[in-house]
């Protein structure tokens, strides 16, 4: 098929290579001609494991191409908008002026029969709202949001958990939906389930599942800050309750909580909608949700400055990890860079080191100082704040090996990923999330 992806972001830029590798011939429309030259030289713009072979591949088969014109969607079956849709500046509802542009600019290039599949997440409403103006070309809008995990984003694309499909009542929804069907239909041949719904239920089940996903994430805090009152374990916490099926024990990590460009600002623009429905009172939690998260970047700085006597005035902390999350060079919201930033705002010589974000760690945050090189940052520090667990801090580096390379023996691990017995036996001071 034919497929015109709009927006070249996180989202557009892999959907529009995922959907080249399962055999579609796909157009990705940006306005920025940085955007659009670097995806066209066949360079992935951001880290993302697979995304530089499927691209080069794409690009090699002829079957994928990128332009800064909306007259190249023109002939394409389906128009997906995978636009950004950030937090309001001043306020926490969605900004949804890319996704209005987006649609107002892709107008004039459509045709009788397309369908026009939004993959933004939205507030609920937005598709009813939109869908008049797409109705009047002879096109059809479907909802179709996007459910891609960063570090797992190509395979989340191809073979996501289900397929939702939010479409109008009547045939043109019905054939809407079937043309969504052939578009992934790999996925769908494999069994993966398929959901077609209403506009309003396909926009809730995005939010809806990043707001599970988000409170599930500031429970475990929650229950780590309880820990840290009553001398509890929160990790085997974790691990017994999450023996219960019904609870599970993915996204039981306790930590510095959540960040990155998705859970926090949907959480937000949740609660902004709910409280335009007159329904602020069902989502009062998600402010609680919020604050907790934040909670835990105050108390790894806290860890940090009571482990090295009550001030880290004037001490080298290392702080391994930038992104958000392991597997991503993104630092948008990352609790990791919010801890640098912290520290260094109480005087601390603050080293950053990353194996994958230093670079635009340090577009938003030029002051701190950067070392990619995991032991050359942490030479000679008072303090090792573990921010981000990449397997390089985790995994790889030994408390012998870090004993090595300085003489600090204070490790604050923000994320429960070191083996606190192995890090004291080798004589450190070792500081958990929620731990003894
Ligand atoms: C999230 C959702 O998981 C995706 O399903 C969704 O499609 C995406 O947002 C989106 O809306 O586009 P993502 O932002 O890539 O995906 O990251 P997650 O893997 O959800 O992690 C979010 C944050 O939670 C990270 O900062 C991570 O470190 C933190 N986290 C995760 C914890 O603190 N503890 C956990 O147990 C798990």
């Amino acid at each position: 098929m034919r497929l015109s992806v709009i927006g070249c972001g996180y989202l557009g830029a892999v959907h529009a290579a995922a959907m080249a590798s399962i055999g579609h011939e796909v157009v990705g429309i940006d306005i920025d001609p940085g955007k659009i030259k670097t995806l066209s030289d066949g360079d992935a713009p951001f880290f993302e494991p697979g995304l530089q072979q499927i691209l080069t591949e794409g690009i090699a088969s002829g079957r994928l191409s990128f332009s800064t014109e909306f007259a190249a969607a023109a002939g394409a079956d389906v128009h997906f908008i995978g636009v950004g849709t950030p937090q309001q500046p001043g306020g926490h509802a969605a900004d949804l002026t890319y996704v209005h542009t987006a649609v107002d600019s892709l107008l004039p290039h459509l045709s009788e029969g397309d369908v026009v599949a939004g993959k933004s997440t939205v507030p609920v409403g937005t598709a009813a709202s939109l869908a008049p103006r797409v109705a009047a070309t002879g096109a059809t809008l479907v909802w179709n949001p996007e459910f891609l995990r960063e570090g797992w984003a190509v395979a989340d694309t191809i073979t996501p958990d289900r397929l939702v499909a939010g479409v109008p009542d009547g045939p043109s929804g019905e054939r809407a939906a079937e043309v969504l069907r052939e578009v992934y239909h790999p996925a769908v041949a494999s069994g993966i389930p398929f959901i077609v719904t209403d506009y309003a239920t396909s926009e809730l089940v995005k939010v809806a599942a990043n707001a599970f996903l988000a409170t599930k994430i500031s429970f475990i805090n929650a229950m780590a800050e309880i820990a840290e009152a009553s001398g509890a374990d929160v990790t085997q916490l974790a691990d017994a309750i999450g023996h219960d099926e019904r609870i599970g024990r993915r996204f039981l990590g306790a930590g510095i909580g959540f960040g990155g460009g998705c859970l926090p600002k949907d959480i937000r623009a949740f609660a902004a909608r709910a409280e335009e429905l007159g329904k602020s009172e069902s989502v009062t939690f998600l402010r609680e949700v919020d604050a907790i998260n934040l909670r835990r970047r105050d108390r790894a700085v806290e860890l940090v400055v009571q482990a090295l006597g009550g001030s880290v005035f004037g001490k080298k902390v290392t702080v391994l990890g930038a992104a958000f999350k392991p597997h991503s060079d993104d630092v948008r919201d990352s609790p990791a860079l919010d801890v640098a930033v912290r520290l260094r705002g109480l005087g601390a010589d603050v080293m950053v080191t990353d194996p994958q974000a230093i670079d635009n760690a340090r577009r938003l945050h030029p002051q701190l100082a950067y070392e990619p090189d995991r032991d050359t940052a942490i030479r000679d520090a008072d303090a090792i704040a573990l921010v981000t667990e990449w397997d390089e801090y985790r995994r790889e580096l030994t408390p012998e090996h870090a004993s090595s390379l300085t003489s600090g023996r204070v490790v604050v691990d923000g994320r429960n990923g070191l083996d606190a017995a192995a890090w004291r036996a080798a004589g450190w001071q070792y500081h958990g999330m929620g731990r003894p």
